[in-house]
C-alpha cells in the first residue's frame, strides 16, 4: 500500500515538473547582447523551459541593429527555420512582416491591450500584429552629479549650455582633478543606426523636423537641421573624444562608466549598469532629458524599442508564441526593469508601487518616453533602411570635417528626393 502510494506521487512529481515533456520541442530565439541583454534573455528563457519542459537555445546578433536587420533578412528570405523568435526593432515591423506570424492568433487580447497602444499600432501590418512589444526606450542624457555639484554647475538645459559646461569640468578637471583622460560628452557616433537617433534628436530639439513631414514631404534640408548638425561637429575634439565617431550604446556607456565622460546621450539600459556594484561611477549619476536646441527649442528624445516576433518558417509557432508570451509578459518586464532597468511597454507597471519602489528611474523616464520623437520608418515604408542609412552616413561625413552641414544636408535632400521617385511612399 505505502508502496503504491509512494510511487504515484514519485509519478505525480515527475509530471508537474516536467508537464509537456512527452511532446518538448527544442526553440531558438535571437536576443540581443548590448548590456544585460543577453543574460536576462536566458534567466528568463530557462525559467520557462523549466515549467513547460521545452528546450531554448539563444543566438546573438550583431550588436548593431541595422547589422542585424540584414542578417534577418538573410534568413528569413531564405525561409530558414532555425530561428523561431526574433527580437526585433521598433522601426522594423513593416519591413519584416511578411515572414512573421500574426501574433493575434495566439495571445489573448486582453493580454495585447496591456501593452501602450501605440506600439501595438506600431506592430500592426495590415491588421496583422507581427510582434508583442518587449521593452521600449528613448534617448536620455547621463551626466556626473558629483561633477557638477564639485564646480557648482547646473544640469545644462540646451545644447550649447552642455557644450560649455563640459568643456569647463573636462578642461578643470584634466589641469587639476588629476584627470588628464577625461572628456565633456559621449554619444553614438558611429556610422550606424544609434547615429540616425542622436542625430535626429540634435536636429528635433532645434524644431528642424524629423526627415520627413507627416505628409510625406521631404525635410531633411533647413536651417535649423543645418545649425544642430554642425553644432554637433563642433564638439568632435573639443568636447566629445574623436574616437566617438566608432562608438555604439556600449562604446559610450563603458567610457562614461569607467569616469572618462562628464556627459552620455545613451538609452535607458545604461542607467542599472551604471549603478551597477562594480561600476567606478555608481551612485555618482543622475539622468534626465537630452538638453533643448536654444532656449526656444525643446528635448526631443527618439523613440527606440524592441519586440518578439515569431517567424512564419517557424516549425512550432504555437509553442515559439507561448514563449513570446511568457517574455513579454508583465512579471518578466517587471524583473527586467528591476534589474537591468528596460522600459516596460505594460502600462500599469509604471503604477505598480513595487517596481517604483525598486526602480524609482522609472518615474523620470515615463514623460520622456510619452513624449518621444518617432523615426520616419512607417511613414516611409520600405525605403526606410535607405533613408537612414543616408542620413548617417551624411552626418557622419560632417563630424568627420569632410563636408560642411549646408551642402551635406542639402545633398541628402537630393537623395532623398530620389529614393522617393524611385521607391515612393
Ligand atoms: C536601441 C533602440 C533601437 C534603436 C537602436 C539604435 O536599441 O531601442 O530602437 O534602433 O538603439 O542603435
Amino acid at each position: 500500500m505505502m508502496h503504491s502510494i509512494l510511487r504515484s506521487v514519485i509519478f505525480l512529481g515527475a509530471l508537474m515538473a516536467v508537464p509537456l515533456a512527452a511532446s518538448a520541442v527544442d526553440l531558438t530565439i535571437s536576443c540581443g547582447a548590448v548590456g544585460q541583454e543577453r543574460e536576462l534573455c536566458e534567466q528568463a528563457t530557462s525559467a520557462w523551459a523549466k515549467q513547460t519542459g521545452h528546450r531554448v537555445t539563444i543566438t546573438t546578433p550583431s550588436n548593431r541593429t541595422n547589422e542585424r536587420y540584414f542578417q534577418y533578412l538573410v534568413d528569413l528570405g531564405a525561409g530558414d527555420s532555425r530561428i523561431d523568435v526574433y527580437q526585433i526593432d521598433i522601426i522594423w515591423p513593416g519591413l519584416l512582416a511578411k515572414h512573421l506570424v500574426d501574433l493575434k492568433e495566439y495571445i489573448p487580447p486582453e493580454e495585447i491591450q496591456r501593452h501602450f497602444p501605440a506600439i501595438v499600432t506600431n506592430n500592426m501590418v495590415d491588421g496583422r500584429l507581427v510582434g508583442m512589444p518587449w521593452f521600449t526606450d528613448a534617448g536620455v542624457l547621463y551626466y556626473r552629479k558629483d561633477l557638477l555639484e564639485k564646480y557648482g554647475l547646473p544640469v545644462p538645459q540646451d545644447w550649447s549650455e552642455l557644450a560649455d559646461t563640459a568643456l569647463y569640468i573636462q578642461l578643470q578637471e584634466r589641469q587639476t582633478g588629476g584627470q588628464p583622460e577625461l572628456w565633456g560628452y559621449v554619444f553614438q557616433g558611429a556610422a550606424y543606426e544609434g547615429l540616425s537617433c542622436n542625430a535626429l534628436e540634435w536636429i528635433a530639439s532645434y524644431g528642424g523636423g524629423s526627415l520627413v513631414g507627416t505628409d510625406g514631404t521631404i525635410k531633411a534640408d533647413n536651417p535649423q537641421a543645418i545649425m544642430a548638425v554642425a553644432r554637433a561637429a563642433s564638439w568632435i575634439g573639443t568636447v566629445a573624444p574623436p574616437r566617438v565617431l566608432s562608438f555604439n550604446e556600449e562604446d559610450a556607456r563603458q567610457s562614461f562608466q569607467l569616469g572618462n565622460a562628464v556627459f552620455m546621450r545613451n538609452w535607458p539600459y545604461a542607467w542599472a549598469l551604471l549603478n551597477g556594484k562594480d561600476s567606478p561611477v555608481a551612485g555618482k549619476v543622475g539622468v534626465g532629458p537630452l538638453p533643448k536646441g536654444g532656449l526656444k527649442g525643446s528635448p526631443a528624445s527618439v523613440l527606440g524599442g524592441w519586440q518578439l516576433a515569431v517567424s512564419k518558417y517557424s516549425k512550432n509557432p504555437a509553442i515559439a508564441a507561448e514563449l513570446v508570451r511568457y517574455l513579454t509578459g508583465e512579471a518578466v518586464q517587471k524583473q527586467r526593469a528591476i534589474t537591468g532597468s528596460y522600459a516596460p511597454t505594460i502600462v500599469r507597471l509604471y503604477d505598480d508601487p513595487e517596481l517604483a519602489a525598486a526602480q524609482p528611474f522609472l518615474a523620470v523616464l515615463r514623460p520622456i518616453l510619452e513624449n518621444a520623437v518617432a523615426r520616419p520608418s512607417a511613414r516611409v515604408g520600405d525605403s526606410y533602411m535607405a533613408m537612414t542609412t543616408y542620413f548617417w552616413e551624411t552626418v557622419h561625413a560632417v563630424l568627420q570635417g569632410r563636408g560642411a552641414a549646408a551642402t551635406s544636408l542639402s545633398g541628402l535632400q537630393d537623395q532623398l528626393r530620389l529614393l522617393k521617385t524611385r521607391g515612393g511612399w
